[in-house]
């Protein structure tokens, strides 16, 4: 039996294999067929001692199903350490019960997930209220990486001018836009957003007349309806900001959604390969590459 191995689903098999010739590893597709009533035959081959799996987790409810049955079935392989890299962590921004009788979502779906792996490898998780994503992965080994770096680097390669401004949409993406405008030495403004509804936002940014006559970029860890982004590319614009992108970890929106953002005012978007999307244009493998063999190693 093989000592170590990548496999990934059907849909992230091509960043999957990236991975694995990155560290040097035999890589194996997971087959997938989905029943006409929504169940799902999953089919591992080429375990190895160590399986990392592959497998981001947007749109989330079948594919944690889906997780569980390759798990199971690569277990009962052989394998003995199995280690999950999963770019986007679903289900972590439900971390408390906003409302009476909610789940709290991010404890039942990272409990699964660590009773299923023996380690988690992601980027750019959503933690709001909870310090560290160790908190509720109790057993696994949890690894957070962050896609800032990246980010800049791109930026960097781009030669974005020094007058350019990055702009956090809320107080949570400070965090993300602060370490993305460091090393290049950018001016950074955070915006206030209040949330009424899943696409219903409001966004003040303090000292927004900084942006007339300047390109700026909105940074984010993620878009998922794009509501956010699009209303702080209106007042933005309104601001009179000359050109508008936006560069995220994870692009979850789909093409409506997408479409109404170009609407918005927002020239070009830039987001990493995450969540397999057009607009993926930075390769996070030599990051994960760099995580995973770290595990390996240790
Ligand atoms: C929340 O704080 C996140 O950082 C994003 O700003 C949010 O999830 C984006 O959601 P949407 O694109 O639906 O506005």
């Amino acid at each position: 039996m093989t000592a170590a191995a990548v496999t990934a689903f059907p849909d992230g098999a091509a960043q999957g294999r990236a991975l694995a010739q990155a560290l040097g590893l035999p890589f194996s597709e997971t087959g997938l067929h989905r029943f006409p009533d929504g169940e799902s035959l999953v089919r591992v081959a080429g375990a190895g001692e160590t399986t990392i799996l592959y497998r981001s987790l947007d749109r989330p409810n079948d594919k944690l199903v889906e997780l569980m049955l390759a798990a199971d079935a690569l277990r009962a392989g052989g394998c003995r350490r199995l280690i999950l890299v999963a770019p986007y962590l679903c289900y972590m921004r439900q971390d408390t019960e906003f409302n009476p009788g909610e789940a709290v979502s991010q404890r039942v779906v990272a409990g699964f997930l660590d009773r299923l792996f023996d380690a988690v490898v992601t980027v750019d998780p959503h933690l709001h209220r909870t310090a560290a994503l160790d908190a509720v992965f109790p057993a696994a080994r949890a690894i957070a990486l962050t896609a800032t770096g990246l980010l800049a680097d791109r930026l960097r390669a781009r030669h974005v001018p020094g007058a350019a401004l990055l702009i956090g949409p809320d107080a949570e993406s400070r965090q993300w836009v602060e370490a993305v405008a460091a090393p290049l030495g950018l001016g950074v403004l955070v915006g206030e957003k209040t949330r009424r509804g899943d696409r219903d936002i409001a966004i003040g940014i303090p000292d927004i007349s900084r942006v007339e006559g300047r390109p700026v970029f909105l940074v984010d860890d993620m878009v998922s309806t794009g509501a956010t982004l699009a209303e702080a590319a209106r007042i933005l614009r309104a601001a009179g900001a000359t050109r508008v992108e936006v560069l995220t970890t994870h692009m979850l929106a789909g093409p409506d959604d997408l479409k109404a953002l170009m609407a918005a005012g927002i020239d070009a978007v830039e987001s990493t390969d995450a969540v397999p999307h057009d607009t993926n244009r930075i390769a996070l493998t030599p990051l994960l590459a760099d995580a995973v063999g770290g595990l390996l190693a240790g």
